[in-house]
């Protein structure tokens, strides 16, 4: 998704808004020098630790590490994801999204999502419209389902036949193959295009900001196999990442306060039909760190409702697993188990909306959930059987995120284990003290120049071109900081923070994004920025490098007609600069 939005749209961007204003209309902040403060609004804290630089258009937080710039801030504090928070700040910024132009790169999603679109609309009118509609609508009230909710979930009927769909699609201007790529029919052993789903109740599956991205249909009988059938994986539809009904609780609910993670559509639905209009479902998977992800960005409380039976249990710990990471301190996560051979829609059906949100009032925590599980597992009244508990507990115990949660977690290990120390590998940061953080990545002159240049952008405007040419030689960070160099000379304009989006999750990003927190210790005024990064630059030796090393490589070619332009041309400079 990321990449669909152009380099340019987002420096333009980012160099149009202005972070301070966007922070403080959600977090008022105070000037404190030539930095803006408040207190962290991403942990607990009484004295400010949360600063936002005007000059750098970013935000650092010297108590808890967090920081980005302003696509990052309302990623973080709206809960956004990034295309959304793009959307957002453009909107705020009074910018049109750039619209992908038809026959580029997206040219395969951008005409599939359209024929997705126009098949949910088919579905629908197909239910309103079929000869056979009556036999899936008696479905849906046998279900239990009022048209309205029906409506609302925009649920639809394939009717029976192979050529259905198809046909009325390739009418439309559709070719067999955008349908195919679709994932909406399917050919035949004699390639006969074939509709997908045949007498079938249609849930169309959206992605987070509402679009129809692909579909499930159950079967109107018992008899059908398989009962459920999903379309099939597309660059637009990825099972293990998706959640049903997740479009709909965001819009159905002003303020999201949980969401009851659930195994089937005609959960979510059946529950809708009940008023608990904050259930999703994961799609046929277990559910997976995506998920999780996805989930914490909407709300900080999630339920997992399993059935109570052996499956349901794996089930329920591959999702305990798959949510340790995220666990920071404020998120919470429970497990409501069902009694055999119920599931939520039979549940919520049989005993009505108040009996079933009372059994969410009672639901396992995850801290009692894995402890369960792991006595189960090992008999903490051995000495043998402690040890195990304890050998079982670290590795998941060391996928919690540092905090107090974790801190508990070890502690609790420590009691039920009964052990004097559970011996667990320090966590990832150790770091409270706000100089240590900064310490983290020592000062050396190159990552100075790097901070230098985050700092103060226009700097590489003064870079020669002599110095740049053989760049790909030398370390890692050279590079980086030479890349660095490359980008603001060919975009003089950019900020620190349209810099910094370039390198949005690469690992170069990470550290430059901590180098842009560093506090230079330079004073405002008459501080010689260009003078010190250009010592530094030459104590890199780019200038040294290229005379030391250009006899050599010239005898190793044969003659100076051998050299590429870009290097006869720095010969050149260099003959230059040694006259000056
Ligand atoms: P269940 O078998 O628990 O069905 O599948 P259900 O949700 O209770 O459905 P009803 O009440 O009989 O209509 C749970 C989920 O697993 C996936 C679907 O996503 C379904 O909602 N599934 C199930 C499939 O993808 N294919 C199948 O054949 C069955
Ligand atoms: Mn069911």
């Amino acid at each position: 998704m990321a990449g669909r939005i152009p380099q340019e749209f987002l420096d333009q961007l980012l160099g149009r808004v202005d972070l301070v204003e966007i922070v403080n209309a959600r977090v008022p902040l105070r000037r404190a020098g030539r930095e803006f403060v408040a207190c962290c609004p991403f942990h607990a804290e009484k004295t400010p630790s949360f600063s936002v630089s005007p000059r750098k258009q970013f935000y650092h937080c010297f108590g808890c590490g967090v920081h980005g710039n302003a696509i990052g801030f309302l990623m973080a504090y709206e809960r956004l994801e990034f295309p959304d928070a793009v959307e957002e700040l453009a909107r705020l910024a009074g910018l049109d999204l750039p619209q992908t132009p038809a026959g580029q790169s997206a040219a395969f999603s951008k005409p599939s999502l359209e024929w997705i679109a126009r098949a949910d609309h088919f579905f629908r009118q197909q239910l309103r419209e079929h000869p056979l509609r009556q036999r899936a609508v008696d479905y849906l009230r046998q279900r239990g389902l009022t048209g309205q909710i029906a409506n609302a979930f925009g649920i639809g009927y394939a009717p029976p036949g192979w050529e259905n769909l198809g046909k009325a699609l390739c009418e439309a201007g559709a070719t067999a193959e955008d349908l195919v790529a679709a994932g909406l029919i399917g050919r035949d052993e004699q390639g006969r295009p074939r509709d997908r789903f045949r007498d079938r109740i249609i849930f169309p599956i959206r992605d987070r900001r509402g679009r129809v991205i692909a579909f499930g249909g159950r079967a109107l009988d018992g008899d059908t196999a398989p009962k459920y059938l999903n379309s099939p994986e597309t660059p637009l539809f990825h099972k293990g990442s998706e959640l049903y009904g997740l479009y709909e609780a965001r819009t159905h609910n002003q303020q999201l306060r949980r969401l009851l993670v659930v195994e089937g559509y005609m959960d979510v639905v059946a529950l809708a039909q009940h008023d608990i209009s904050y259930a999703v479902a994961t799609l046929g998977t277990a559910t997976t760190t995506e998920h999780v992800e996805r989930l914490f960005r909407a709300v900080n409380d999630l339920i997992f409702c399993f059935d109570g039976d052996r499956a349901g249990r794996a089930a329920a710990w591959r999702a305990l697993d798959a949510t340790l990471p995220f666990l920071r301190d404020g998120r919470q996560v429970g497990f409501l188990f069902l009694p055999e051979g119920e599931d939520p829609d039979t549940l919520v059906r049989g005993e009505g909306r108040t009996a079933f949100e009372q059994r969410l009032e009672q639901v396992t925590p995850l801290a009692e959930y894995l402890f369960a599980e792991l006595r189960a597992q090992a008999d903490p009244n051995t000495l043998a059987g402690r040890a195990r508990l304890a050998e079982l507990a670290r590795p998941l115990l060391e996928k919690l995120p540092d905090g107090h949660f974790r801190d508990l977690m070890e502690e609790r290990l420590r009691h039920e284990a009964q052990l004097l120390s559970t011996r667990l590998r320090p966590p990832p940061s150790t770091a409270t003290n706000p100089a240590d953080r900064n310490l983290r990545l020592t000062r050396t002159p190159l990552r100075k120049a790097i901070a230098l240049l985050l700092y103060k952008p226009e700097l590489a405007q003064e870079v020669s071109e002599s110095q740049l040419v053989f760049r790909e030689e030398g370390k890692l960070g050279v590079k980086l900081l030479a890349d660095m160099i490359a980008i603001l000379r060919t975009n003089p304009n950019l900020t620190t923070a349209a810099l910094l989006e370039r390198y949005r999750g690469t690992p170069e990003g990470a550290i430059l994004e901590q180098l842009a927190a560093w506090q230079l210790e330079v004073p405002e005024q008459n501080y010689q920025f260009e003078r010190e990064f250009d010592d530094i630059l030459g104590s890199l030796g780019y200038r040294d490098n290229l005379r030391e090393h250009l006899p050599e490589m010239l005898l190793q070619r044969g003659s100076p007609r051998a050299l590429s332009a870009e290097e006869r041309e720095a010969v050149w400079n260099l003959g230059k600069a040694k006259k000056v």
